[in-house]
């Protein structure tokens, strides 16, 4: 059977998105360089930012129900404490829930990735399976990790634009992580620990 050709991206002629995409890698090691909070703003948005007066946010969700709950372990931003946040995307702001360093029991949550804890801070995604369960049942549970991929593929992206590293960690323990967040009926999805490259 013939196959169809299809032209290659030039990376030299691509637009800023292609650029991101092609530039994408997973990045483990992290400069000890402060991150700016308008970066941190950025990444957050576009993870569960939301774009219009319907509500809607950067990322689909499964009947729109946005089931996605986002929280930062901050290490070294400029102008933030150190701690453990909740973001709120209703009012584009962070919710301080615990003060002090929590990096090492992050990395360590994550059996023992220890390039972890030398990010300048670190998102993790959880989930309220039960809120999309409730309209789709048992399926339900897919759409809520399809959707954490979403966010996690616009993190990604957005940090390559702004010359960041990070990687997607799904290896961690989940009872050490909810209580280190004190998750309640959520459930961890994701962790992306970010800085500048070293
Ligand atoms: C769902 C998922 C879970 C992952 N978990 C980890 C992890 O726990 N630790 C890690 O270092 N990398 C993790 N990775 C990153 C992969 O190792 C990485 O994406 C892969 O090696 C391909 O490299 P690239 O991202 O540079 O293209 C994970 C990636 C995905 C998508």
């Amino acid at each position: 059977m013939d196959l169809i050709y299809l032209k290659k991206l030039d990376p030299k002629k691509a637009n800023t998105l292609e650029k991101s995409i092609y530039n994408r890698y997973s990045e483990r090691s992290f400069a000890d360089k402060p991150v700016k909070l308008n970066t941190l703003s950025k990444i957050i948005w576009s993870a569960q930012g939301i774009t219009d007066e319907l509500k809607r946010h950067t990322t689909p969700s499964a009947g729109a129900i946005y089931p996605l709950e986002l929280f930062i372990i901050s290490k070294n931003i400029t102008y933030l404490e150190i701690g453990i946040y909740h973001y709120l995307p209703e009012d584009h702001a962070l919710e301080l829930q615990k003060e002090g360093s929590f990096t090492e029991s992050l990395a360590r949550a994550c059996f023992h990735q220890t390039f972890i804890q030398d990010a300048a801070f670190a998102a993790i995604i959880a989930g309220d399976f039960e809120k999309t369960k409730q309209k789709y049942s048992e399926r339900g549970e897919r759409y809520v990790f399809m959707e954490a991929g979403h966010a996690c593929q616009n993190m990604s992206l957005i940090a390559t634009n702004l010359l960041l590293a990070t990687v997607v960690i799904g290896a961690f323990n989940d009872k050490e992580l909810r209580g280190l967040l004190n998750l309640g009926d959520w459930y961890p999805i994701a962790v992306m620990p970010f800085g500048h490259e070293k």
